[in-house]
């Protein structure tokens, strides 16, 4: 049976037990969530005798966290920053501070999800926003390249049509990519994209009458990513975050997207060869060892009982590395 305490109305979190066996966080283990969302899994972590610095981008997730986990926070077991992950070491009162564990827990939170005023699903006549750090709103509604400030709106009604090919091919896996962006581009000017339904309508235009949820859901992510610069952060934090673990400090991350789960997979399984030079170079020239090792070799999936309880975790893949114990004394060359 999985453990449903953690569960809120805000979020049900997934791989909870999985999350604990690969952090195993001991009493009094520093743990960054970089994505705290409704807290449960920091919940889950601080029972476990943690102290917990949570993140997420999306001040209505901290106050929430904050609001539950209020009592940790009293007794100095947690705190919590607005702050895209990606920026964590830019926070001042983590200066120096190396992590036990890291959490990347990533997406949306089912409370985002459901909030038609934020525009995550396709549900109809909803907002075509998707941002999930409100803040980050540019003064004049343009956008910015770094997936920062623009609304889904705004990208689909700026973007040119090799930005928009990208996007639902790379992002969605949509073999009509190129015939979205043009149908897209063609709708536009005769009005713009403002709500769910906008979009939905050019999806059924190029793909036909028997698109359904399943696409629309596929091609809404392929949006949501691209407007948050989602793939691109978690590329960068990986490393960042890598540096900032404690000697055998372990990193997990839970994906939901392909593309999320294969820069999670590639990072984690170079991190762990002891020599990355190219194959056919005779004399090893590059760091000669390994950073740490794997801990899961395979993505970690929900079981069928979770994923009956919580549809979400279907999709979810949990990845775990530990860093090496101790940098070794010289790296050996072969
Ligand atoms: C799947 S939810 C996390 C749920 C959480 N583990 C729980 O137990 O409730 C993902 C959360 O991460 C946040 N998020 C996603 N990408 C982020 C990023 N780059 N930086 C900070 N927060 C991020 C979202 O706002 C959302 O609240």
């Amino acid at each position: 049976m999985t453990d449903t305490r953690f569960d809120s109305a805000y979020h049900a979190p997934v791989l909870v037990a999985e999350v604990l066996d690969a952090l195993k966080p001991k009493p009094g283990a520093n743990i960054l969530d970089g994505t705290l969302g409704g807290g449960g899994h920091s919940l889950a972590l601080l029972e476990a005798g943690a102290t917990v610095t949570g993140l997420d981008q999306d001040p209505e997730a901290i106050a929430t966290a904050r609001a539950r986990l209020a009592s940790f926070e009293s007794a100095g077991t947690f705190r919590a920053f607005q702050s895209n992950f990606v920026d964590f070491d830019q926070i001042a009162e983590l200066d120096g501070i190396l992590f036990d564990g890291i959490l990347l827990d990533l997406g949306v939170s089912s409370h985002q999800f459901d909030d038609e005023t934020r525009g995550f699903s396709f549900r109809e006549g909803a907002p075509l926003d998707m941002r999930m750090d409100l803040r980050r709103q540019t003064a004049d509604g343009g956008r910015q390249r770094d997936g920062g400030g623009q609304t889904a709106a705004e990208l689909l009604n700026d973007a040119d049509e090799a930005e928009l090919k990208t996007i639902f091919k790379d992002f969605g896996d949509e073999p009509k990519a190129g015939r979205l962006a043009r149908e897209v581009i063609r709708r536009r000017g005769n009005r713009p994209f403002e709500t769910s339904d906008d979009f939905v309508g050019a999806i059924r235009a190029v793909l036909g009458p028997r698109s359904g949820p399943g696409d629309f859901a596929r091609l809404f992510q392929a949006l949501r990513i691209a407007v948050n610069g989602e793939l691109d952060a978690l590329a960068r934090a990986l490393p960042a975050m890598r540096d900032r673990l404690a000697p055998a400090g372990v990193l997990a991350v839970i994906a939901y997207h392909s593309g999320e789960d294969r820069i999670a997979k590639h990072a984690f399984r170079e991190w762990s060869l002891s020599c990355i030079c190219p194959p056919k170079q005779i004399m090893c020239s590059c760091r000669a060892h390994s950073l740490g090792a794997l801990i899961t070799r395979k993505a970690v999936n929900a079981g069928a009982e979770e994923t009956a309880r919580n549809p979400r975790a279907r999709s979810a893949h949990l990845r775990a590395w530990r860093k090496e114990t101790q940098a070794p004394s010289s790296a050996r060359k072969a």
